[in-house]
């Protein structure tokens, strides 16, 4: 090992970590040396005593204001026409070709569960599709609508990229052109004992876990993603996670928007539907938008109520976004980025003092993370619209229970079933309004109400029976 490496690891008190040098092969240390060259060791003692040895103090601002956000359904006839003018221009930008798709999968889906790449998890109500299959039905059927490639760039991480991949070549990539389809991998981050030592996950390699969504910013710029887009001439990053497949790949309002206000960075909220719920609280401090996570946000604020009894901080992130390929290019124009780092405290499989691997019962160590939405008060513009919940958002975060696997094929049943009525299908209800059926629209044919109800016009269906399974 170069003498200068092994003086940086030493004087970021991290000694340990070459404990088990002598005894690598060749071809071990060489590796292990090209992990450890890509550490910015002089920032190691900082991050282990701010982020790890202490927890870091949430400074909340006195001036935080609630974000404004433009509303689902325009209140007046000026928003109104602003929405008309907004779902033109969505559309004349898509078709000719400025938007393309940015899936974040990289994370690594712990609470799911899943032995694999989240987005290869089964989720279609009848038919099983995966995510993955999901997303690139949509944007296939988005690219078909609008006579224009939609190019999807997937954000993986090293840990996932490979068999991320090689799941896209064994299913021929759903039917979408190669070219159309850009992986890129983001960065890492070593993990911390709670004694601020870093981990060892081998004799011959750190801990490392991906450095967060916040890192797609900077790997867009690393991978060469930015100068694939400016060939393409893309201009707009429809951005969502790889655990929504509800959500819409492109969606012209929303596009049509972030173009017509001049954000640079654009987001969609969900109204909060109480005071507690675990979603990110778009504010406002100093002119800058910014996301205060639901465990910071005090709770004077977050019961705080409007005179008409809604609640004052209402405007919940479900991770939707628009970027104008600008900002990001602007934002990492000198090849870095730092965005704060957020800590997670984690159970991190790693060496012990005898160099046994040990898989702990609870956290051991803490990881650091960067998130996306930290980015909003680097923008000098920041668009919100309304979302509707039941339209845009089912996460898949757990195996069970509440944002699980299961309430995202309801929500996804639901939804289908809402466009099917639209199309003057009748639908099978419970006493306590659930849909009584299961149904799947296949994405590759749907990817708006238009769209359903013009499929269901083909197919001559008008009526669902009770706990029939239906796909269309
Ligand atoms: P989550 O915060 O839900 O994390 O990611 P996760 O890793 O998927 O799941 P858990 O917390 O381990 O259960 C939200 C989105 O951000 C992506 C995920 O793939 C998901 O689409 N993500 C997260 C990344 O791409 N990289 C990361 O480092 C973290």
């Amino acid at each position: 090992m170069n003498c200068e490496l092994e003086k940086s690891i030493i004087d970021a008190g991290q000694e340990h970590l070459l404990r088990y040098i002598p005894g690598l092969s060749a071809e071990e240390l060489d590796s292990f040396c090209n992990q450890l060259a890509a550490v910015n060791w002089g920032q190691i003692p900082e991050l282990a005593e701010k982020y790890v040895l202490n927890r870091p103090e949430i400074s909340i601002p006195d001036d935080l204001t609630p974000a404004k956000f433009y509303p689902l359904k325009p209140a007046d006839a000026a928003t109104e026409e602003l929405y008309s003018a907004a779902d033109a221009k969505g559309v004349e930008l898509l078709k000719a070709g400025k938007v393309c798709c940015l899936t974040v999968a990289g994370g690594q889906g712990t609470r799911l569960g899943f032995d694999g790449p989240k987005g290869t998890y089964p989720i279609g109500p009848v038919s099983n599709r995966t995510l993955f299959s999901y997303f690139a039905q949509s944007i296939a059927r988005a690219s078909e609508k609008y006579g224009a490639p939609v190019n999807w760039y997937i954000m993986t991480s090293p840990i996932n990229r490979e068999a991320t991949e090689n799941y896209f070549r064994a299913e021929n990539f759903f039917g979408l052109k190669e070219e159309n389809v850009f992986f890129f991998t983001q960065g890492t981050m070593p993990a911390f004992g709670l004694d601020g030592k870093l981990l060892l996950s081998s004799k011959s390699s750190l801990a490392l876990s991906p450095d967060g969504h916040g890192g797609t910013l900077l790997a867009l710029r690393k991978s060469g993603a930015l100068d694939k887009m400016i060939a393409d001439g893309c201009e707009y990053i429809s951005y969502f996670q790889v655990d929504n497949p509800l959500v819409p790949v492109v969606d012209p309002r929303f596009i049509g928007l972030h173009y017509l206000e001049n954000s640079e960075m654009s987001a969609i909220m969900l109204s909060k539907t109480n005071p507690y719920e675990k979603l990110g609280n778009f504010c406002v401090s100093g002119g800058r938008t910014m996301i205060i996570e639901y465990s910071d946000l005090p709770d004077e604020l977050a019961v705080k109520r409007n005179a008409d009894g809604s609640l004052a901080f209402v405007a919940g992130s479900p991770a939707i976004h628009v970027l104008s390929r600008s900002f990001v290019e602007k934002l990492t124009s000198g090849g870095t980025l730092q965005l704060p780092w957020h800590r997670a405290d984690k159970k991190i499989a790693s060496l012990d003092e005898n160099g046994t691997l040990v898989t702990p019962d609870s956290p051991n160590g803490v990881k650091l993370e960067s998130f996306i939405f930290d980015a909003l008060p680097l923008a000098e513009k920041v668009m919100i619209l309304e979302g509707d919940r039941a339209e845009v958002f089912a996460p898949t975060k757990n195996a069970t229970g509440v944002d699980s696997a299961e309430s995202c094929r309801e929500m996804l049943t639901a939804r289908n079933a809402r466009r099917l009525v639209l199309a003057g299908v009748e639908i099978p209800y419970t006493a306590d309004g659930k849909v009584d059926a299961v149904i799947e629209l296949s994405p590759r044919c749907v990817l708006d109400d238009a769209d359903a109800v013009a499929l269901v016009k083909e197919s001559g269906l008008k009526k669902i029976f009770s706990g029939q399974v239906v796909a269309l």
